[in-house]
C-alpha cells in the first residue's frame, strides 16, 4: 500500500504543477512535412534520388539566397515563430551539425501521420515515399532526448518551456490515398484513423511534459495549384465561385479540420494544466485566396511564383519549380503559393502572425504574454 502510494505520489511530481501563463519559451520541438521541413527531407532523399529540386535554385532565394532543404523561397512558419520567441532558427534533426538545447525539427517533407507501413501494405506507396512518418519523428525526439534531459523530473522541467508543433499532418496521407487510386469517399473513411494518430502523438508528448501543444490543421487542398492544373477541363460546378478552388477537396479538408479541433478540444479536457493551440492553416489561405489585396498579393492569387506553364496556374507537373528552365516571378512577396503546393515567405509570414495573435489560432500562441 505504502508502495503504492508512493508510486503514484512519484507520477504525480513528475506533472507539472499549473498552466504555464507566460509562454517565455526556451525551445522548440517540431514535427510535421514540407509545410515544416527545414532540411530532414533533403539528408534522407540524398543518397536515393538523383535530382533533388527542393535543394536548387532558385528555392531559399528569399530569404538564405540559396536552398536550405525547406520548401520555399524564404522562411516557413516555424521559423518565423522561432524569430518571434528570439530562439535560433529550429535545426533540422537528421543534419546532425547544431545544438539541439534550444529545440530540433523533426519535420520531413512528404511525411504521413500513418505509418509507412500502412501505405506499403495497402499498395498506396510510392518511390517518392520516405519512412519518416510520425511515430518515425516521434522515435527521433526519443532518441534526443537523453542528451537534453536525464530524469522524468528534470524532463518535465525542461520541456516545460518548450513550444511543441504537431502538424501539418495528414494532407499527405489523402495525397498518397488519392493518388493510390481510392476515391474521395474511401479517404473520408480513414480520416478518423489520421485524426487518432494525431492526437495520440500530442498526447504522448504531454505525457513527456509538454506544456504548450500546438496541433495545426490542413490547408484547403482544393485551393492547391497542382490539384487545380491537373485538369482544367472540369465543368464550372466543381469550383466554388467565391475562390476558383475545387469544392470536393476543400470539404475533405474542413472535414478533417473539424474532426481534428474535437480531438484538441478532447485533450483540453482531459489535460487542464497543459495549453493546447488548435491552429489554421485552412481559414489563412481562404483569406488570401478571396482577398489577396489585403495582404499585398496579386489578384490570381491562384497563380504560383515559381513555374513555367500555359494555364492560368503556371503550374505544370512535368516541368516543376527549379528544374531546367522553371524560375521563378520578379516578385515572390506577391504570390500566395510559391511552387503549386507549397506556400510563399509571404503567406507564410501572414499565417505565422495570425497564429501568434490568434486571428488563425485558439487560442492564441501569445495569449498569456505580459508584455
Ligand atoms: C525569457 O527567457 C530569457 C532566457 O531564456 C530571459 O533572458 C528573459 O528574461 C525571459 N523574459 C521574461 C519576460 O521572462
Ligand atoms: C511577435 O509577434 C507579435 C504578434 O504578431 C508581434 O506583435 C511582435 O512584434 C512579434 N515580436 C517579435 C520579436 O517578432
Ligand atoms: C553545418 O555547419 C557548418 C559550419 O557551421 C555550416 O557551414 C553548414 O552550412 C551547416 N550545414 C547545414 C546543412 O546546415
Ligand atoms: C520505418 O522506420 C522505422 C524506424 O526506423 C522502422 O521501425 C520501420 O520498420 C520502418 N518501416 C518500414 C515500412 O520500412
Ligand atoms: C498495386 O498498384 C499498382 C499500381 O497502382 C497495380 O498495378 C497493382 O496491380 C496493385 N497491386 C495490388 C496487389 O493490388
Ligand atoms: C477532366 O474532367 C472532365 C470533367 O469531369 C473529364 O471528363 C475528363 O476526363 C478529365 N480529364 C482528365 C485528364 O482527367
Ligand atoms: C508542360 O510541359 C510539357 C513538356 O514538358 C509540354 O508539352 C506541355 O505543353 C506543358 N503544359 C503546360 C500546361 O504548360
Ligand atoms: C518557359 O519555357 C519556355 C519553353 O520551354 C522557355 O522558352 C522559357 O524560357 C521558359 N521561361 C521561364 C521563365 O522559365
Ligand atoms: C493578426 O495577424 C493577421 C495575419 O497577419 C493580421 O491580418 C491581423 O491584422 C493581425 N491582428 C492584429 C490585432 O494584430
Amino acid at each position: 500500500m505504502k508502495l503504492l502510494l508512493f508510486f503514484l505520489l512519484l507520477v504525480v511530481s513528475c506533472h507539472g504543477d499549473s498552466k504555464p501563463d507566460s509562454p517565455n519559451f526556451t525551445s522548440i520541438f517540431s514535427f510535421g512535412d514540407s509545410f515544416a521541413d527545414t532540411g530532414n527531407l533533403v539528408v534522407l532523399a540524398t543518397p536515393v534520388l538523383k535530382d533533388i529540386w527542393i535543394d536548387m535554385n532558385p528555392y531559399g532565394e528569399t530569404f538564405f539566397h540559396h536552398p536550405t532543404g525547406r520548401c520555399s523561397d524564404g522562411r516557413l512558419v516555424l521559423d518565423f515563430l522561432a524569430q518571434n520567441f528570439s530562439l535560433p532558427l529550429v535545426p533540422p534533426y537528421l543534419v546532425h551539425n547544431s545544438s539541439f538545447g534550444q529545440g530540433a525539427n523533426f519535420a520531413v517533407a512528404g511525411a504521413t501521420a500513418l505509418d509507412f507501413a500502412f501505405f506499403v501494405n495497402n499498395n498506396l506507396s510510392n518511390p517518392f515515399m520516405f519512412n519518416g512518418s510520425l511515430s518515425v519523428q516521434l522515435g527521433w525526439f526519443a532518441d534526443l532526448k537523453p542528451s537534453l534531459c536525464k530524469s522524468c523530473e528534470e524532463c518535465q522541467e525542461y520541456f516545460s518551456t518548450s513550444l511543441f508543433i504537431v502538424g501539418e499532418f495528414g494532407a499527405n496521407d489523402y495525397a498518397f490515398m488519392i493518388f493510390g487510386g481510392k476515391t474521395l469517399e474511401q479517404v473520408y473513411g480513414y480520416v478518423p484513423m489520421v485524426i487518432q494518430k494525431i492526437s495520440a502523438a500530442a498526447e504522448s508528448l504531454i505525457k513527456q511534459g509538454a506544456k504548450t501543444v500546438v496541433v495545426p490543421g490542413i490547408w484547403p487542398d482544393g485551393c492547391t495549384p497542382a490539384n487545380l492544373a491537373q485538369n482544367t477541363s472540369r465543368p464550372k460546378e466543381d469550383y466554388e465561385p467565391e475562390t476558383g478552388c475545387l469544392k470536393d477537396l476543400n470539404d475533405l479538408s474542413r472535414y478533417h479540420n473539424s474532426e481534428l479541433l474535437k480531438a484538441v478540444k478532447q485533450l483540453q479536457h482531459n489535460h487542464l494544466d497543459v495549453r493546447l493551440i488548435f491552429a489554421d492553416y485552412y481559414r489563412p489561405i481562404l483569406d488570401f485566396v478571396r482577398t489577396p489585396h489585403r495582404f499585398g498579393f496579386i489578384d490570381t492569387p491562384l497563380r504560383v511564383c515559381c513555374g513555367n506553364a500555359t494555364n492560368q496556374y503556371n503550374v505544370n507537373l512535368s516541368e516543376v519549380c527549379a528544374m531546367p528552365g522553371v524560375g521563378s516571378c520578379e516578385n515572390p512577396l506577391e504570390y500566395v503559393n510559391w511552387d503549386g503546393v507549397h506556400l510563399t515567405e509571404a503567406a507564410y509570414h501572414h499565417i505565422a502572425e495570425g497564429w501568434l495573435n490568434g486571428t488563425y489560432a485558439e487560442p492564441p500562441i501569445l495569449s498569456g504574454v505580459d508584455n
